[in-house]
């Protein structure tokens, strides 16, 4: 039995009073979900503390977005994985698409954050996803399959047992535009394939979740798929009744 898990990526929206707010009413809302699936909040690194202070012990986990590629030292302007886990944040968003297209991130940066994420205990919520010309010229298979080969595989066994995937078309992002329930799990069973031959059965038990304009409409049918383990959300995660509606979803 694969974990369910629903996450909300804040990204760049928020002001740290508004995020407290907002955790508090996922918080709230959450305690009403009967259902097995694991709520993450993943604010901007100037809420994590405070909006820790408020789901603590809660059951609503807290994610950042992003990571150092380095341990410490001089790099103004960074935030490393053992300031985040210092915390009591237990994961992070590495490779978001908006990540790769806006500030550069190769796969090179991305097997160093994994790195000092793994080191911190943080666990990795890992994206990958293609482009619309991609997916129109057919090759999304490839894509994401290259963006599993050049990270993922360079983890061991004991790494990879924690990691969570996020496949994020980038068409699908923000645009309101989402994958067909059977585009999901054509390429979630495919993921998962890739996976399998490289770590075997471990890869029964990853997490693969859906983002790309997942809403609470459209998150019944997403989920009632085989290999759709949850959601990355975006725009509906700044609801909280958006968010915990998409979570009462499976
Ligand atoms: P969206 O974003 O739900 O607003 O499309 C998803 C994401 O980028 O994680």
């Amino acid at each position: 039995m694969r974990k369910k898990i629903v996450a909300g990526n804040w990204k760049m929206n928020t002001t740290p009073v508004e995020g407290v707010e907002l955790a508090k009413e996922v918080v709230a809302g959450g305690r009403n979900v009967d259902k097995p699936v694991d709520f993450i909040v993943a604010p901007p690194f100037t809420h994590l503390s405070e909006v820790m202070k408020v789901t603590r012990g809660t059951g609503v986990a807290v994610s950042a977005q992003n990571c150092a590629a380095e341990a410490k030292g001089a790099y103004t302007g960074e935030v490393s994985a053992a300031m985040i886990a210092s915390l009591g944040v237990e994961y992070v968003i590495l490779g978001h698409s908006e990540r790769r297209e806006y500030y550069g991130e190769t796969s090179q940066t991305l097997n160093k954050k994994m790195e000092q994420a793994y080191a911190n205990n943080l666990v990795p919520i890992y994206c990958i996803g293609e482009k619309l010309e991609e997916r129109e010229a057919g090759k999304h298979f490839e894509v994401v399959k290259a963006q599993i080969e050049e990270v993922v595989f360079n983890l061991d066994a004991e790494k990879f047992a924690k990691l969570i995937i996020a496949y994020e078309p980038v068409w699908a992002i923000g645009t309101g535009k989402t994958a067909t329930s059977d585009q999901a799990q054509e390429i979630h069973a495919y993921i998962r394939t890739v996976l399998k031959d490289k770590f075997g059965d471990a890869a029964d038990s990853t997490p693969i979740l859906y983002g790309g304009s997942c809403n609470p409409s459209n998150a019944a049918e997403l989920f009632s798929k085989e290999d759709v383990d949850g959601g990355l959300i975006g725009g509906a995660s700044l609801k909280a009744g958006d968010f915990i509606a998409i979570g009462r979803s499976f």
